[in-house]
């Protein structure tokens, strides 16, 4: 996704608000909120029933219904190569996701298992198998439960999805509510190749049937687990917040076009974001590093000015450096997204007199570790910030089943936002001064990794997403 490409985007947005008597253009569009097309009557899918602590009441779906990712192995190698190497393969198995889930057992102890595994682990949740035991990657790696709930976010979790889901509304109690649409264990795999042959296949034991679904077009398909709320607030909707964009919804990019790109014939399964292995230090060589990089790069642009271009309007006034700075969105919902209390992208801004010393700096952080404070109105950081009490009161917490309010510092879908540095420069100064800034991201906040994963903390990376730099003349 390039800037002209968005460009793009914003003008036929513009153009289509403009006609309003042109035709609705949703006829064409897979995404559209009020477009049911994607919800196929004719399949049908298994059904499960939820107590009121989001436990397996009773359920269609056996654990044997589903096929490990091992099994698909064999034919779909680049596939399952990249897979294996995303987070949806490590949902389940790492290290912070299973201190924090120690963590919510430990504070709502009749429904914190269920209602991480939910998403992160969905094969044990839809049948209702007992994960009694596992606290750790080790207990995990221990345990003869089935591969197919080891492997988190596995194949047959998408592809046995046969509708759509809707958003997931977690009530005051913090139980699992999850609705999936799932078909295992019929030998079919759904997917987005138009008239697909699976006949073959036969023969070697696997799936012998495959069916085209618009669905896997569609960001819908990401639904079940990316759009969340919890006492009501949008606190993890990344699906809503694109849904809610109309240039977006409309005419797309949708998830997949940024997220799975298609490499040679095959859509891409790496599911680059944010996130990194970096608990025992990064690897800069893997492709995990490279496509996390490569997306962090087109997330936002900076410029010192006003919008994209004038860089007239820096100026000094009676001993004042007057420094605008705009940051542009590009990503295809807010910045950060997904779970934005546990992310920071924030501007680091360097001032130099013209020997190289640095006269002013906002953001500039020692050592990656280093805490960020929120409350300087100069600091440009969009995050989240969850608190324990309503109204923004209490303590600052980072799960969200213990947020009762948040404050909402993130950067809008496809938006820009400004702000003016106002730098005192001394009567001495004179000569060239340089302004270099740059946008940087980090996938955990330090705080984080203290409480949930300590030992990691000295590798956490911060990562460069773009830069501008400008020099002023002092008269
Ligand atoms: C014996 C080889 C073989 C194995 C094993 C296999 N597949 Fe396939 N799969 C195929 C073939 C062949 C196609 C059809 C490709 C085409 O028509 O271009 C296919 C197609 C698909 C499609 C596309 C369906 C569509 O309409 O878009 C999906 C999704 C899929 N397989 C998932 C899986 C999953 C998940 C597994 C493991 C649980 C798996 N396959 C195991 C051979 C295999
Ligand atoms: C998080 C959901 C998800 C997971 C997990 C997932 N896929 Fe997919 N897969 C998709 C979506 C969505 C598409 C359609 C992408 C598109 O066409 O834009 C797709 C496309 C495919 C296709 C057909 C098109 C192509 O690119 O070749 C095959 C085959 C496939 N997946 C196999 C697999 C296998 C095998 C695994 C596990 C190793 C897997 N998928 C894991 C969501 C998923
Ligand atoms: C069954 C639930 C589920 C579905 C369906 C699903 N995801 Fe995910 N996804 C997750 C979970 C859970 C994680 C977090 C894994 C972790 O880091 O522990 C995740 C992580 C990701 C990440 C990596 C985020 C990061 O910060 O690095 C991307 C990208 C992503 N998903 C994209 C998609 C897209 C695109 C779709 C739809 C085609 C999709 N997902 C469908 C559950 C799901
Ligand atoms: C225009 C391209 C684009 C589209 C469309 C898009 N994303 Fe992203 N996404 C990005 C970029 C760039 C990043 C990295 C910057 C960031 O942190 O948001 C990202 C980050 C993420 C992350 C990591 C968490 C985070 O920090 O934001 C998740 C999860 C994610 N996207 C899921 C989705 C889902 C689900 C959809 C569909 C509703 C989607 N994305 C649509 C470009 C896109
Ligand atoms: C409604 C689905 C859903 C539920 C419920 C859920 N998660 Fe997640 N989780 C996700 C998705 C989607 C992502 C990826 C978003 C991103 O990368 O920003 C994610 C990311 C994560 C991550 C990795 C990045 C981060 O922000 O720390 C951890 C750890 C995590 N979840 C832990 C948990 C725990 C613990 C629970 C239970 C208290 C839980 N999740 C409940 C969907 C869910």
């Amino acid at each position: 996704m390039n800037l002209l490409k968005l460009k793009i985007y914003i003008c036929l947005f513009v153009l289509f608000s403009c006609s309003e008597d042109s035709p609705s253009s949703s006829n064409n569009n897979i995404d559209g909120n009020g477009n049911t097309n994607l919800n196929s009557d004719i399949i049908p899918h298994k059904e499960y029933s939820l107590d009121s602590f989001g436990n397996i009441l009773d359920t269609e779906i056996m654990i044997e219904d589903f096929d490990s990712a091992a099994t698909c192995k064999n034919c779909h190698e680049e596939i399952y190569n990249q897979w294996a190497s995303s987070f949806h393969a490590l949902s389940f198995n790492d290290p912070i996701f299973m201190s924090m889930w120690s963590s919510e057992k430990n504070s709502h102890p009749e429904t914190g298992t269920m209602y991480c595994v939910q998403c992160h682990a969905p094969a044990a949740f839809v049948t209702g198998y007992s994960l009694e035991g596992i606290n750790s990657q080790s207990d995990l790696k221990h345990s003869d439960i089935p591969n197919i709930i080891k492997e988190g976010v596995s194949c047959d979790i998408c592809h046995t999805m046969v509708q759509k889901s809707p958003t997931v509304h977690t009530q005051d109690n913090i139980a699992a509510v999850a609705e999936y649409f799932l078909n295992p264990g019929e030998d079919i795999k759904y997917g987005s190749i138009q008239d697909p042959d699976c006949s073959a296949n036969e023969e070697s034991g696997a799936h012998s049937d495959c069916q085209y679904l618009p669905l896997f077009k569609s960001s819908s398909s990401c639904k079940p687990c990316h759009d969340q709320t919890i006492r009501g607030m949008p606190i993890e909707t990344t699906v809503s917040q694109w849904d809610e964009h109309p240039p977006l919804a409309m005419f797309g990019p949708s998830c997949q076009d940024c997220h799975m790109p298609k490499i040679g014939s095959h859509s891409s399964h790496y599911f680059a974001g944010v996130d990194l292995l970096f608990y025992d230090g990064v690897d800069e060589s893997s492709d995990q590093y490279q496509q996390v990089i490569n997306l962090l790069e087109q997330s936002a642009t900076i410029h010192l000015g006003y919008f994209d271009t004038v860089k007239d309007s820096i100026y000094i006034e009676d001993n004042i450096l007057y420094l605008p700075i705009t940051v542009n969105n590009l990503t295809g919902h807010r910045l950060p997204s997904g779970t934005p209390f546990s992310r920071e992208a924030w501007v680091e801004i360097k001032v130099f007199d013209s020997e190289g010393n640095i006269i002013f700096d906002k953001g500039a952080l020692e050592n990656p570790y280093d805490i960020i404070n929120h409350d300087d109105p100069d600091i440009i950081l969009y995050t989240t910030i969850l608190y324990d009490q309503e109204n923004l009161e209490g303590n600052i917490v980072y799960e969200p089943s213990k947020a009762l309010s948040y404050d909402d510092r993130t950067l809008r879908t496809l938006f820009y936002d400004s702000h003016q540095y106002q730098i005192e420069i001394e009567n001495s100064l004179s000569g060239l001064i340089t302004v270099k800034a740059r946008m940087l991201f980090r996938s955990f906040k330090p705080q984080i990794l203290n409480e949930f994963h300590p030992s990691s903390i000295n590798n956490l990376p911060v990562i460069e997403i773009c830069s501008d730099s400008v020099s002023v003349m002092i008269p």
